[in-house]
């Protein structure tokens, strides 16, 4: 894994945005494989300024978001569709065409997920995959767990992550406990991956994810088997490394 540890979240971000404008400059056709969270805003800001500033051209971009929950409409405010929209796809030049994210409304949920991975397979796969990461160690929405499931599935959200997730809505009971989610597999698959954190709640997972034992438990440390992992962190999200 190559590790970088940066003094502040707009230097996160900004280097976050460099590496995904290189992407596309380099290969106009790239398969981003996208995440949501508060980490990732900045990253999409910086993105949005590029595009603007016509450093690069998302005409030809293909993306893939990780997840959405389950029983939200895709215009509810919290919904990852809405996010995307909000953040990112209003405001660049991608075709609609090219957007992919989960769809929790679809009635056949199984045909759903496995439409989404064939969808990705014709693409040929994803060539950069943004991470952000659970305060548990999630990656996607994948939980720890005894077993992990390698492709797009219905996945039941731990306490934690709602616990964690309850800052964007008015009540704890109002967080959907069900998502759809990418699986490891497909992440695993992508040519390069990175991960960005910040904050001193995720010091732990980051520890365990670049230090711990490879485990299901801890599903960022999966990614410890990847060939290519870039990690950008704050010095707070660094602080237990050695
Ligand atoms: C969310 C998302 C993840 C995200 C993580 C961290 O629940 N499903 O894709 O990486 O949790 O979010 P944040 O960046 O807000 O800490």
């Amino acid at each position: 894994m190559d590790i970088n540890v940066v003094d502040n979240y707009s230097e996160l971000s900004e280097k976050a945005a460099a590496i995904v404008v290189n992407e596309v400059n380099c290969r106009p056709d790239t398969v981003l494989g996208l995440a949501t969270g508060s980490t990732p805003e900045g990253m999409y800001a910086q993105l949005v300024k590029k595009y603007q500033e016509r450093k690069v051209d998302f005409s030809d971009l293909i993306t893939f978001n990780l997840d959405e929950y389950s029983g939200l409409s895709t215009e509810h405010p919290q919904s990852y569709h809405y996010y995307m929209h909000k953040h990112f796809f209003d405001h660049i030049n991608i075709k609609s065409h090219n957007i992919n994210i989960p769809h929790s409304e679809d009635r056949d949920i199984a045909h759903a997920c496995g439409e989404y991975d064939r969808k990705i397979i014709e693409a040929g796969g994803i060539n950069l995959q943004i991470l952000g990461i659970g305060v548990n160690g999630h990656i996607g929405f994948n939980e720890p767990a005894e077993h992990l499931n390698t492709g797009t599935h219905l996945v039941d959200l731990s306490d934690e992550t709602i616990a964690a997730n309850s800052r964007f809505f008015n009540s704890r009971d109002d967080v959907p406990y069900q998502a759809i989610t990418m699986g490891v597999g497909s992440i695993m698959h992508a040519e390069k991956i990175l991960v960005m954190a910040c904050g001193k709640n995720k010091a732990r997972a980051i520890q365990l994810m670049c230090c711990g034992k490879v485990t299901t438990n801890l599903p960022a440390s999966l990614l410890q088997l990847h060939r290519c992992v870039t990690l950008l962190l704050d010095r707070e999200a660094a602080s237990l490394l050695e």
